[in-house]
């Protein structure tokens, strides 16, 4: 049934993905919350002209006053997927009611009594946006990078012994399994609303076993929640999530 709801494009010419707009079924013991990812691939001049189905009154204020292209276009990108996610869990509501605003250590806050009770995690790496809507109920972080993106030697330094351990274990060729595990920690750092201002060992990885294409870890010092990580082309793609729930994400790596 859940492939009636899925909507999953991808270019035609290289197979890397373009969209993705779906359910998250957080299953738990005593009860299912619903959340929903979108990712996006796009550039400015696709989006501008989608901007006012989009972003508030105050989200279009911010983004006039963004000097850069570069920045332009991951505001924009970032919040059309985070209102795409939101919308797909509140299809009544028009995306322009609600805002998004940034809390005092950057990160996205819902605030919009419509969409009470939700909230966001966005990334952006390159020409792709990614978002998920939660409930707030349920704390979660997203984080997406390129996987081409050169950047291992920056961020193995970043890893811990036991990981460095942990990474000659992954079934990846570098810099491959190192963005797997920048994206794990990142979205752990997104849950806790800190980034990167605090020490990258906290977030240390206690253990990551593969189930088929979807990877999941566990961390050292925060042993209630997850991460669930993926591979799509050229993106690593991870969630942090409670440990208790049960998430699917195998619907991003069957579809061709
Ligand atoms: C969170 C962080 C690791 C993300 O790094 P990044 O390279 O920008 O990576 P991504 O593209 O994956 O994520 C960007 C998104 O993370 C979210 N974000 C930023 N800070 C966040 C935080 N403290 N907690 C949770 N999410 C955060 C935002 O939604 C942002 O997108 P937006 O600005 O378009 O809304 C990084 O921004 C960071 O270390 N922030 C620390 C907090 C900080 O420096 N605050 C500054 C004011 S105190």
């Amino acid at each position: 049934m859940a492939l009636l709801f899925k909507q999953i494009h991808r270019d035609a010419s290289n197979n890397h993905l373009l969209t993705v707009i779906n359910d998250l079924k957080l299953v738990r013991d005593d009860r299912t919350y619903c959340g929903s990812l979108c990712l996006n691939r796009s550039s400015l001049t696709e989006l501008e002209p989608q901007r006012h189905q989009f972003l508030s009154p105050s989200e279009s204020k911010r983004w006039e006053k963004i000097p850069s292209d570069e920045r332009r276009f991951s505001f924009l990108c970032g919040r059309i997927a985070a209102k795409k996610a939101l919308n797909r869990l509140l299809p009544s509501i028009d995306p322009t009611a609600i805002d998004i605003e940034e809390g005092v250590f950057a990160q996205p806050v819902v605030s919009s009594t419509a969409a009470h009770g939700l909230q966001v995690s966005i990334s952006h790496t390159g020409g792709i946006a990614g978002a998920i809507a939660f409930p707030e109920k349920h704390p979660m972080g997203l984080d997406i990078e390129t996987t081409c993106s050169g950047e291992d030697p920056t961020i193995r330094s970043q890893l811990t012994e036991k990981e460095i351990k942990i990474h000659r274990e992954l079934p990846y060729a570098d810099p491959l399994g190192y963005t797997v595990m920048w994206t794990i920690k990142e979205s752990l750092s997104k849950v806790m609303k800190c980034g990167l201002t605090t020490p990258f060992s906290v977030f240390e990885i206690d253990d990551i076993n593969s189930d088929g294409p979807v990877h999941l870890a566990t961390f050292s010092n925060f042993a209630q929640y997850k991460a669930l990580s993926v591979i799509l082309n050229d993106v690593a793609l991870s969630i942090v999530l409670p440990k208790q729930t049960d998430l699917n994400l195998e619907f991003l790596t069957l579809e061709k």
